[in-house]
């Protein structure tokens, strides 16, 4: 499964909009019924109102009626080979909700160089609804 993922990750990696920073990131998830859905990040003039990849692949599932704890994993990827596309911290929150702490990320770059972590392992303090 994680080659199909890879295939759609690097497949859509493409669509990525981001013309700012050319720093092209796509996702793919794993869903509990063994589908995938991809995204991309999609940047804008104004700065800010970028959305990453990994949202924007989460809220894609979300809005076509997959709910929190569907997912299996995540794989997040860039068409560099100088670094990996770890999550940012906005991601890993979100991730940590919709996905769950126990659930895997994996990250990939061009040169094929894997890296699995659990969302716990990357954000081991996560703000919680239990928190509230
Ligand atoms: N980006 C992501 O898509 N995911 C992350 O977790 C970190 C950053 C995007 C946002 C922006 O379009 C570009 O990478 C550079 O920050």
């Amino acid at each position: 499964m994680l080659e199909k993922m890879f295939e759609e990750v690097k497949r859509v990696n493409e669509f990525s909009y981001s013309p700012y920073s050319k720093y092209r990131v796509s996702a793919c998830l794993l869903t509990n019924d063994d589908k995938l859905i991809s995204g991309v990040n999609v940047e804008n003039a104004s700065y800010g109102l970028t959305m990453c990849a990994e949202r924007s692949t989460l809220f894609k599932a979300i809005s076509t009626g997959y709910k929190p704890g569907d997912f299996n994993k995540i794989m997040i990827y860039t068409n560099r080979t100088d670094s990996m596309p770890y999550p940012c911290g906005a991601c890993l929150q979100v991730i940590s909700e919709l996905m769950g702490l126990d659930k895997e990320i994996i990250v990939v770059n061009d040169n094929h160089e894997f890296e699995i972590h659990k969302v716990i392992e990357m954000l081991p303090y996560a703000f919680k609804k239990e928190n509230l």
